[in-house]
C-alpha cells in the first residue's frame, strides 16, 4: 500500500527535496498557502485532513533569521502556534507527527556536540519560536517525532551554497565567519532520512523508542569558512578560478539575530532508535555544487 505523506510548504528546501526523493510505494502531497497558511490556524487541520494522510511532516516554518527579530509575533504563530494546531490534526487522525526543528534552541554554549536531553535556551525570537513549536507538538500528542537539524542547503531556494556561488562570480576573496561549528545538512539528505522515518512510524506503531525529540544533521562538523573553502575547491575543479577564504570572526560580521556558536547535533540516538545516519557532509556538498554549477552551465 502506497504511504501518503502530507507536507506542510511548497518552495522549501525540504519540501523539494521531499518530491524530488519519494521512492516508490511512498507519495508526498506538498500543501501550500492559500490552502494551508500556517499564519492562519482555520486553514491547517482542514487541508491537512484532505490530503488523507498517514503521516504529518511539518516542514513549512518562518525562517527568516534575522527578520524574525522584529517580527517575533509572527514567527511565534507560524512556528509556535501553528505546529501545534498541526499536530492536533494528527492526533485526530490518529496518524504520526514529523516536525522539523533546529539547533537554535540551544545557545551554543555547550563545548560538545548537542544531545536531545541537553537544556535549550534559545537566543534568537526564530529559535525562541521553533522552540515553542516543539512543545506545542509535544503537548499535542505522543505520536510525533521532533527532528532537529541544522545549516541546510540545497540545490533549491535560499542557502549559503548559492550564495557562496554567487560572491565566487565577482571575488576572488570571501570574508566567512570561522567561529561557529556545525554540520552543513543536505535537504536531499535530510528527506531520505525523513521517508525513512515516516515509515518506521507507520510499520512499528508499538514501537516507542521511535518517538520523542532526535538530532539529525550530517556527520562530520566544521566551521562556515571550511564549508566555503570546500565549495570553492569544488568550484575550481569544475573548472572555476580560484576564489580565497578569508577567516574572520562572527564579531566582524554583525547580523539582527544571534547565532549559537556551537551548532554541533549528537545523531547518535537517531542512529539507533531509527537506523537512520546521515553522510558525511563533504560528499553531498560536492554532489550538490556540482549539481548547481551544471544547472547553471544549462541556462546560460
Ligand atoms: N534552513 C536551515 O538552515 C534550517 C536549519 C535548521 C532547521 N531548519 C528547519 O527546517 C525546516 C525546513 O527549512 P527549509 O530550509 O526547507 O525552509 P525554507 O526553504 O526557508 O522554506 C520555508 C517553507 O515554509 C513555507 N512557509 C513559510 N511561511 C508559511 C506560512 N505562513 N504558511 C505556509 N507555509 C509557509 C514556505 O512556503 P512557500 O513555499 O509558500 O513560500 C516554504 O515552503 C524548517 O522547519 C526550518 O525551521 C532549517
Amino acid at each position: 500500500m502506497t504511504l501518503r505523506i502530507a507536507v506542510t510548504g511548497w518552495t522549501g528546501q525540504v519540501v523539494c527535496a521531499m518530491l524530488e526523493r519519494v521512492p516508490v510505494g511512498v507519495e508526498v502531497i506538498a500543501i501550500r498557502r492559500p490552502e494551508l497558511d500556517l499564519s492562519v490556524p482555520r486553514t491547517i487541520a482542514p487541508a491537512l485532513r484532505a490530503a488523507r494522510p498517514d503521516v504529518i511532516v511539518n516542514a513549512a516554518a518562518y525562517t527568516a533569521v534575522d527578520q524574525a527579530e522584529s517580527e517575533p509575533e509572527l514567527a511565534m504563530r507560524v512556528n509556535g502556534e501553528a505546529a501545534g494546531e498541526a499536530a492536533r490534526a494528527a492526533a485526530a487522525l490518529g496518524i504520526p507527527m514529523i516536525q522539523i526543528s533546529t539547533d537554535y534552541v540551544f545557545d551554543g554554549g555547550l563545548d560538545r556536540p548537542y544531545r536531545e536531553d541537553d537544556a535549550t535556551g534559545p537566543i534568537s525570537a526564530y529559535g525562541a519560536s521553533k522552540l515553542a513549536g516543539e512543545q506545542a507538538v509535544a503537548a499535542a500528542t505522543d505520536n510525533h517525532a521532533i527532528l532537529r537539524t541544522a545549516w541546510i542547503y540545497s540545490p533549491f531556494g535560499k542557502n549559503f551554497v548559492k550564495t557562496m556561488l554567487r560572491l565566487a562570480e565577482a571575488r576572488d576573496e570571501v570574508g566567512v565567519v570561522a567561529d561557529q561549528a556545525g554540520s552543513p545538512t543536505s535537504a536531499l539528505d535530510i528527506a531520505d532520512a525523513i521517508i525513512a522515518i515516516a515509515r518506521n512510524l507507520t510499520g512499528r506503531a508499538e514501537d516507542a523508542s521511535l518517538r520523542g525529540v532526535f538530532h539529525m544533521s550530517a556527520t562530520g562538523e566544521a566551521v562556515w569558512a571550511d564549508v566555503a573553502e570546500s565549495i570553492f575547491a569544488e568550484r575550481e575543479r569544475q573548472g572555476g578560478k580560484p576564489v580565497r577564504v578569508k577567516r574572520i570572526a562572527t564579531a566582524d560580521y554583525p547580523t539582527p539575530a544571534r547565532r549559537p556558536a556551537n551548532s554541533r547535533l549528537d545523531c547518535g540516538k537517531l542512529a539507533r532508535a531509527h537506523g537512520v545516519r546521515l553522510p558525511e557532509w563533504q560528499g553531498s556538498l560536492q554532489a550538490c555544487v556540482a549539481r548547481l554549477l551544471r544547472d547553471q552551465g544549462k541556462d546560460q
